[in-house]
Formats: structure tokens, sequence, C-alpha cells
């Protein structure tokens, strides 16, 4: 039996710097470091204050990942680092510190999408066999995919307008909420009330996976300025009750559409699905428990990665480097960043471009 490879992966896309060092399915050390504080003023992600940020972060960020995994770089197989999609000014820092010690030690080079990090994150934790059927749901993103292999996607499905996350982060906003929005808005949404108000499910009665999320936007706003007109201003009550019913809609959409997902999914592989989740929406437990309760009625086996792996991290990304390197894939200092880099070639783009970089 051959040893497992051993690999640094990089990731820098969005607003975490991250590094890890994955042998096989082991996850040796992984460090992020967020770039909250850094953004906090302007209600969003900046992307050139998130590149410089990435950039003065990613050598020490490294550093530290070796040394918790108590590894020199000459003891590793190869780097890994994500080269797309997302804000090209972080994915550029990320691909020019790797290729600066690919070229310093000699190691091989991998050039991983972001995506596919997420997607095969259920085979790092879990060693999901392929095929299975995967929700990818993040600030940027939300698809269906069937994932046959570590380059083997099928897009089935996907959000036409804003991503999950993104809803999430817009509605923190309309509501005076801390960013990243998912966290907060979800802690809000304990003390609420879902039912005071009904939001609509975008595209909930329409055939297929496809899903809406900008029409609930709009509803949680119009909600917002009727109280802020009536009562000068939101309660805490008022900001739970909004969040509880803002959050109870993304999830029925997430859970009927997952439904639907799986019915086509089987029509395609009938033996006993497995479904997953990953990317930094599957972190929400009210999402996390309504699709646990869907798969058990479905009979379907259900992986839900840990919180930690399925927002952005490294460990995912050396992980996609570890199997695109065992099939033999080796990149070279003509590796470019994508901004735009799509996991299933053969499917329509998907509309617009988020705040977070390319939607698909
Ligand atoms: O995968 P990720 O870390 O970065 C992207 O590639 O987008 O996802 C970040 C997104 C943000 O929009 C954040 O608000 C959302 O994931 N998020 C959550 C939760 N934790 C993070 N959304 C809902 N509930 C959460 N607990
Ligand atoms: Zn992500």
């Amino acid at each position: 039996m051959t040893a497992p490879l051993t690999l640094l992966g990089i990731e820098s896309s969005c607003d975490d710097t991250a590094a890890a060092v994955v042998r096989g399915t082991q996850v040796l050390s992984s460090v992020v470091y967020g770039q909250t504080g850094l953004h906090a003023a302007f209600g969003g992600v900046v992307p050139e204050i998130a590149a410089r940020a990435h950039a003065e972060k990613l050598d020490h960020c490294v550093e530290q990942a070796l040394d918790e995994a108590n590894l020199p770089l000459s003891a590793l197989d190869g780097i890994a680092v994500t080269a797309g999609p997302g804000l090209i000014g972080g994915v550029l820092s990320g691909v020019m510190c790797a290729k600066g010690l690919s070229a310093a030690s000699g190691l091989p080079l991998i050039g991983v999408n972001h995506l596919a990090g997420h997607a095969l994150t259920p085979r790092l934790t879990d060693q999901l066999p392929y095929p299975y059927l995967m929700l990818l749901v993040s600030g940027g993103h939300c698809q269906f995919l069937i994932v046959a292999g570590h380059d083997r996607f099928t897009r089935i499905g996907g959000t036409i307008d804003d991503a999950p996350g993104e809803a999430f982060d817009k509605t923190a906003r309309l509501l005076g909420l801390p960013q990243p929005g998912g966290p907060s808005v979800e802690q809000a949404a304990r003390m609420g009330d879902a039912k005071r108000f009904a939001f609509p499910r975008p595209l909930l009665n329409q055939p297929g996976c496809d899903m809406s999320f900008s029409g609930l936007k709009t509803a949680i706003l119009r909600a917002r300025n009727a109280i802020v007109t009536d009562k000068g201003g939101l309660t805490p009550q008022d900001q739970a009750d909004l969040s509880a019913g803002f959050q109870a809609a993304v999830t029925d959409v997430l859970s009927e559409k997952t439904r639907r997902a799986l019915d086509a999914y089987l029509a395609i592989n009938p033996q006993k699905p497995s479904f997953a989740i990953a990317g930094g929406v599957a972190a929400n437990v009210a999402i996390r428990d309504q699709l646990t309760v869907l798969c058990a009625g479905l009979d379907t086996d259900f992986v839900a990665p840990p919180l930690c792996l399925c927002t952005d991290n490294a460990a995912m990304i050396a992980y996609a480097g570890i199997e695109q390197m065992a099939a033999g894939a080796r990149d070279d200092m003509t590796l470019s960043p994508r901004p735009r880099w799509p996991l299933d070639k053969q499917a329509a783009p998907m509309l617009g471009s988020g705040k977070k970089g390319a939607k698909a």
C-alpha cells in the first residue's frame, strides 16, 4: 500500500486567510485568520482590503500550519492552493504565495477549485464514496451537484439569483445585526417566533430544483420598514422574529428542493443515495436539523461535516489537492487565478456575480 500524500493547503478566495496540512484524510493542522473586524465598518467584504490582508497574513498562516503539524516544508508531497473562483485579488495573493513556496522547495503545485474543496469535504470527514448528491450552499454559491469523482460534477439545480449566505448577510444588515450575517441571524432566530411574519418560499411551487432568494430579501425589507415606520425602530424581539421568519423560509426552500434533487438523483443513480451538505450556510443548525429529518424519512444517508470544515478553510483545499495529485494532476508557474470557474463545465452559467465573487 502506498503512503498517503501529505499536502499543504492555502485558501484566500474571500475573507478568510487559511493554511492547513492534511495527510490522506487526517487533518494535521488547520489555521484560519478571519477578517471580520477589517470589513465591519463597511457592511460587507471590501475586495481591496481583503486582498491586502491576505498578502500580509499568508506567510504567518502557512508558518503556523506547518508548526502545528510539526512538519517542515520538506516533509510534504505538494502544495495545493485555491486558484478560483473568488475575489481576484485574494486568489492572486494565495497563488503567488504557493508559487513562491513551490519554487523555493521544489514541491509540486496543485491549483484547486474552491467549490471542489467544499464539494469533496464529506470525503475528507466521512470518507464518503462516490457518487453522492451535494448541496453546496455558501456566501456566493448555491447548487445541487452530483459528485462522481474529484473532477466529475453535474449541476442539477441552483439559485437563479442570490445565494442563501448572501441573503443571510443582507438580512443581518437590514436588521442591524453584525456581519457575517449567518451566525448572527441564526443566534437572533433562537429567541424569535417564526410564525409572526409570513415570508414567501420562492419557486417552491415550480418544478425542478432551482431556487431564488432575492424576493425573500425584499419581503424582509418591507416588513422591517413597516415596523420602523410604525414604531420608529426595531426591538430585539422584532429582530428575533424577523430572523426566525427569514431562516424558516430559507430552511423550507432548501429542504423541499433537496427532496426534489434527491428524486432527480435517484432517477440517475437508483441505489441507496447519500446526501451531503457543505459551504458556510451548512453550518446553520436549523438547516442541518431539517435536512437530517428529511433524509431520515427518505432512507438516505446524510453527511454534514463539522462546522469548522463547512465554512472556508484550507484543509478542504489540501484534501482536494491530494485527490487531484493522486490522479496525476500537476500545475506549474503558469497557474492563473480564475475569478469564475464553474464545477460543471456543461451547465449553463448561473445569473450574475455576487459581492463575494462569481456565483458559478
Ligand atoms: O463557505 P463560506 O465560508 O464562504 C464562501 O465561500 O462564501 O460561506 C460564508 C457564508 C456567509 O454568507 C455566512 O453568513 C454564511 O456562510 N454562514 C452562515 C452560517 N455561518 C456562516 N449562514 C447561516 N447560518 C450560519 N450559522
Ligand atoms: Zn466557500
